[in-house]
């Protein structure tokens, strides 16, 4: 059964240049937002491996560097790359809409 996404609007896509990243809270969930190559892309600000914040870290490409303890991720997909996290970390899908930057959060 598939379930329902609810977008919500962040801001104009127009203010979130290539590089860039954006900590924001949708519904009691801190994301960060980045434009990478003018690609956006949206994670749970929550490293896998110990719970500790993930989006100050250096991106290396479409890699996120934890700054903790140095795993990577793609922030593309979510994918855990290299130990010591092991877990996938949450993704969101993101848009654009008349301008605005939307993320897509799954209904409960
Ligand atoms: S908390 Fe991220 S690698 Fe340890």
């Amino acid at each position: 059964m598939s379930k329902d996404i609810t977008y919500y609007e962040i801001g104009p896509a127009d203010e979130l240049p290539v590089g860039e990243r954006w900590f924001i809270d949708v519904a009691g969930i801190a994301i960060v937002v980045f434009n990478i190559s003018g690609s956006y892309y949206a994670i749970e600000d929550v490293c896998t491996h110990d719970d500790s914040p993930l989006g100050e870290g250096e991106l290396d490409g479409q890699q996120i560097v934890c700054p903790r303890h140095g795993a990577r991720f793609d922030v593309t997909n979510g994918k855990s790359l290299t130990p010591p996290a092991v877990e996938d970390i949450l993704h969101y899908p993101i848009r654009v809409k008349g301008g605005q930057l939307e993320i897509g959060l799954t209904d409960n």
